[in-house]
């Protein structure tokens, strides 16, 4: 068929979610056991709620906000930063943003050349490919380390630079995998970055949902790294906020006004109700994000004990953050991602997403969210047993 001569190029080499058309035929099927939902399925907390109510009573919310965000809320994000993430920042190292993927795309339309490449560690969150496309780079996946818990392979990243390398982009805790990237591996990312004169882009959507001991680490706490690193952070999974749509980045202050040059087009300023609401989650109590987190590590055993019982279907490594799981699919047609999500879909009614969806490294796995309710993850498991084991 000939190409519709109306649409970009850019947009043309964007492929169809598999994870929007999996939401789709899930939602032709009664009962679905759902595994595929990658949000976080509490409300926002009520505090959040009335912060954002009181602030539109009072007539804050119907005007834009600076460009960067309220100046109020930037200060609170600075506390965190250092708090949290050894990050020593100062309101204009930060711009607000509608969540973490505004905040990453408007940084790679800010530091992306057509054609250059972005070096992205994989199975990677498939937004991030294409955001890259988006912004006329060049995606390179370079793979992970499977078998010790999809760890950054740092020899194969180095051997990935080219001239035309300008950024290393990645999430950790990671979506798909689930993988926690180490300080140590970090230093080394940080070294790979230094030696090239590269830019890494973070997104660090999941940074507090580790677990076993294992530790987020930001890498622009590394002074040195000042200049290179723009990190996306989001307040989406922390306190349940998926529709608030609000998120922050911080990097040096030269850079903010030329990625602020592509967040204006697309936004203006991220939405003042949600900033309101963000200003409210970071002064108020904390607890929801320890609710959460203890919720996730108990979904999170009572997903790798089910997935014990299904040792001859699928082999998984141990998550050590996010609330995600990418078992590897042991059976012949597992090859096919794809086929085998929509089957068990189809035949099982439990919905799954197709590890193809994360970059071609991620064909023969599927993910698997455990942001679920427990009787959910019981639900599809019992249906996944009967399923595989009759
Ligand atoms: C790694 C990662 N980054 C970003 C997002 C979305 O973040 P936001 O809602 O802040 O744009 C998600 C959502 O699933 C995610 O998994």
């Amino acid at each position: 068929m000939k190409e519709d001569w109306r649409i970009s190029e850019r947009a043309l080499q964007i492929q169809k979610s598999a994870i929007h058309e999996m939401t789709r035929l899930s939602k032709e099927i009664e009962d679905v056991a759902f595994l595929s939902w990658a949000k976080p399925t509490s409300d926002t907390p009520e505090y959040i709620k009335e912060a954002a109510i009181t602030a539109t009573k009072n007539g804050l919310v119907g005007g834009y906000s600076e460009n960067a965000g309220l100046l109020e809320l930037r200060k609170e994000i600075v506390k965190k930063l250092k708090r949290d993430n050894n990050i020593d920042a100062d309101v204009s190292q930060l711009l607000v943003t509608i969540g973490a993927v505004e905040g990453l795309s408007a940084a790679l339309m800010a530091l992306v050349n057509p054609d250059d490449e972005v070096i992205l560690p994989s199975p990677t969150y498939s937004t991030h490919i294409r955001q890259v496309i988006l912004a006329s780079g060049k995606p390179v996946l370079v793979p992970t380390i499977e078998e010790e818990g999809f760890i950054l392979d740092i020899d194969a990243i180095r051997d990935a630079v080219t001239s035309k390398t300008k950024a290393i982009m990645y999430c950790s805790p990671s979506n798909p995998t689930g993988a926690v990237f180490s300080e140590k591996h970090l230093h080394q990312l940080a070294d790979v970055a230094l030696e090239n004169d590269l830019m890494v882009i973070t997104d660090e959507a999941y940074e507090y949902f580790t677990y076993d001991g294992h530790k987020h680490f930001s890498i622009a706490s590394i002074p040195e790294m000042k200049r290179n690193v723009v990190s996306c952070f989001t307040f989406t999974k922390s306190y349940a906020m998926t529709g608030w749509r609000i998120g922050y980045l911080q990097t040096d202050e030269t850079l903010i006004p030329q990625i602020t040059k592509a967040h204006i087009p697309f936004a203006i300023c991220a939405p003042v109700v949600s900033q309101y609401a963000a200003l409210a989650a970071l002064q108020g109590s904390q607890d929801c994000i320890v609710k959460f987190r203890e919720h996730y590590l108990f979904a999170r055993d009572v997903m790798c004990k089910r997935l014990d019982t299904l040792g001859s279907v699928f082999e998984y490594q141990k998550p050590r953050g996010s609330y995600l799981m990418f078992p590897k699919i042991l059976l012949k047609d597992g090859k096919d991602s794809t086929m085998f999500c929509k089957k068990l879909l189809k035949e099982a009614k439990v919905s799954t997403t197709p590890g193809i969806a994360f970059g071609p490294t991620g064909e023969s796995h599927l993910r698997l969210s455990f942001c679920v309710p427990e009787e959910m993850i019981h639900k599809a498991f019992d249906r996944m047993e009967m399923y595989f084991m009759g």
